[in-house]
């Protein structure tokens, strides 16, 4: 795209989200979607004459499992797991999985696509709940890495970006369930 395209596109989307996103974006359309090339060709390498099970979480990952797949080039199953965590205090936090996987997993590499890695807890746990059903492999991708807020640690083979600790909206990332349709990552200043 046309940096200038990009720009006014940038711009016009701002001004969408009222004040609450400043500034330019923190992750431009266009860099997200050089790096998500990247991590495609990178998946393809890795998993050349194999036919991985492709996992999306939903509903934070939807954009960048449609962008990062359509670059992948090995013929690969898609599927999804819609989960939520419940807040708490520990690092023991409960997982709901709202809808599961429907493929049988059993001896299927496996790549689960996650859109921000924070605390580590939900991945954590998703992560033990695939190994019981006993992949022939896993691996995980993110597009974001939170690194200083992880509390549990969980590999993770595939990073687009490693973050500070702001709160990110837009590209599947949410605040209250809005600006995830967002084309770039912006940082959302809830006090204002
Ligand atoms: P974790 O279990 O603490 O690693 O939480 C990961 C989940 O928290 C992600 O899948 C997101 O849904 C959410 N999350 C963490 N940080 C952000 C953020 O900056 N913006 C939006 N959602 C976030
Ligand atoms: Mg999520």
């Amino acid at each position: 795209m046309h940096a200038k395209t990009e720009e006014t596109r940038d711009k016009a989307a701002i001004e969408k989200t009222a004040g609450k996103i400043r500034g330019r974006p923190f992750l431009s359309e266009r860099r997200i979607q050089a790096r998500v090339r990247e991590l495609a060709a990178e998946i393809s390498k890795d998993y050349e004459g194999k036919n991985p099970l492709v996992v999306g979480l939903l509903k934070g990952a939807f954009m960048f499992y449609a962008d990062l797949t359509r670059h992948l080039q090995m013929p690969i199953t898609i599927d999804f797991l819609i989960a939520s965590s419940y807040v708490m205090a520990s690092t023991t936090g409960k997982i709901k999985i709202h809808a599961d996987i429907r493929e049988q997993v059993r001896g299927r590499h496996v790549i689960l696509v996650e859109d921000i890695v924070d605390t580590g807890i939900t991945l954590n746990h998703l992560r033990q709940n695939i190994l019981g059903r006993s992949p022939e492999s896993l691996k995980i991708c993110s597009l974001l890495d939170k690194k200083d807020r992880r509390e549990v640690d969980v590999p993770i083979d595939y990073v687009g970006f490693t973050v500070p600790n702001e709160f990110l909206v837009g590209y599947g990332l949410d605040y209250d369930n809005r600006y995830r349709n967002l084309p770039y990552i912006s940082v959302f200043k809830k006090s204002e």
